[in-house]
């Protein structure tokens, strides 16, 4: 394989840039050529393609976001729009692909790779929500976003007295609050995988506060089939404290990918460049414990989630 194309798709994630530079540098050391395509499959379809040198990949390893840009297209999974993508990969001459994203855009390298074309899939998410690897590519720095913004928060609330529900993103995976919230010392973390039980949440909260403490913080996963207000609403109602919400969005997307985020990116990137080199395909790589491993792309997409309830016990342990 001489020539191999690279995109970003879906929901950007910091660390993204890390794993481009990685894939270029990378091609280029083993002497292949790499070709970007700009917004993810949408740029496909339009031919936004354009070759990549060591140079364009310069000062981006600490920038959030992504340099190629991102999309979300639906008309890519339709006939029309597939065909024009896998037109567009051979007008390009390019013989394998890598695609840094989450479950959607791994399911659409899935099928170019079905159709023919090498690919091979690096988790770029904030959401941690792809089950074959431990980790996804912008988890970590979304987390520490999210503590910086819980300090901050608790700053204003402890001066006030007051409880502020934080709502963080994360889709269906609730591993955004829980590692936010054990490592933010929350004194409760509701996600989508654990029913909450709201009497307790407000008898801890009210026990909290003649114990002497001066705020509360209660981390909600957006996936959680509550509103934020309607939570703060009933906490207010139940126990009288004042509570505020506060919903992070999009600012715990952006931002300088952590050491912890760049090194992974690296490394995946890195892999993949070595499996399209080898003329290896249809893989998608993943960190289990401390190495980078590679999967069938199909068998990694089916992995089962099975969630741990550990670390949301141990929150509760330690926030009592
Ligand atoms: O998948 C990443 C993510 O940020 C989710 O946590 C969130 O639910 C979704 O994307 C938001 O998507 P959009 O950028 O389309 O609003």
């Amino acid at each position: 394989m001489n020539r191999i194309g690279i995109l970003t798709s879906g929901g950007d994630s910091p660390g993204m840039n890390a794993a481009i530079r990685a894939v270029v540098r990378g091609s280029v050391y083993n002497k292949m050529e790499v070709y970007g395509i700009d917004r993810g499959y949408e740029g496909l379809m339009a031919g936004d393609i354009r070759e990549l040198s060591v140079s364009s990949v310069s000062d981006i390893i600490q920038r959030g976001g992504t340099m190629l840009r991102t999309a979300r297209s639906s008309h890519f999974m339709e006939p029309d729009g597939f065909k024009r993508a896998m037109d567009m990969l051979e007008n390009f001459e390019i013989q394998g692909l890598v695609v840094i994203g989450g479950d959607g855009s791994l399911n659409g390298a899935l099928k170019i790779g079905k159709a023919g074309v090498p690919v091979v899939g690096l988790p770029g998410t904030i959401d941690n929500d792809l089950a074959y690897t431990d980790f996804t590519i912008g988890f970590d720095t979304s987390v520490n976003t999210v503590l910086g913004a819980i300090g901050n928060i608790r700053d204003t609330s402890s001066s006030h007295e007051r409880s502020t529900v934080i709502e963080v993103m994360g889709r269906n995976c609730g591993d955004i609050a829980l590692y936010a919230g054990l490592a933010g010392g929350a004194e409760t973390v509701l996600i989508p995988e654990f029913e909450p039980n709201i009497n307790q949440i407000c008898r801890k909260l009210i026990q909290g506060k003649n114990r002497g403490k001066l705020h509360s913080i209660i981390i909600k996963a957006e996936g959680v089939p509550i509103s934020s207000q309607e939570l703060a609403d009933v906490i207010t109602e139940r126990t009288g404290l004042e509570t505020k919400v506060v919903v992070l969005a999009y600012i715990q997307r952006g931002g300088t990918p952590t050491g912890r985020d760049r090194v992974l990116a690296s490394r995946m990137g890195y892999r993949a460049v070595e499996l399209l080199r080898d003329g290896v395909g249809n893989r998608a790589v993943g960190i289990r414990g401390a190495d980078i491993f590679d999967i069938d792309l199909e068998e990694a997409l089916n992995t089962a989630r099975v969630y741990d309830n550990s670390i949301n016990e141990l929150g509760e342990i330690l926030s009592i």
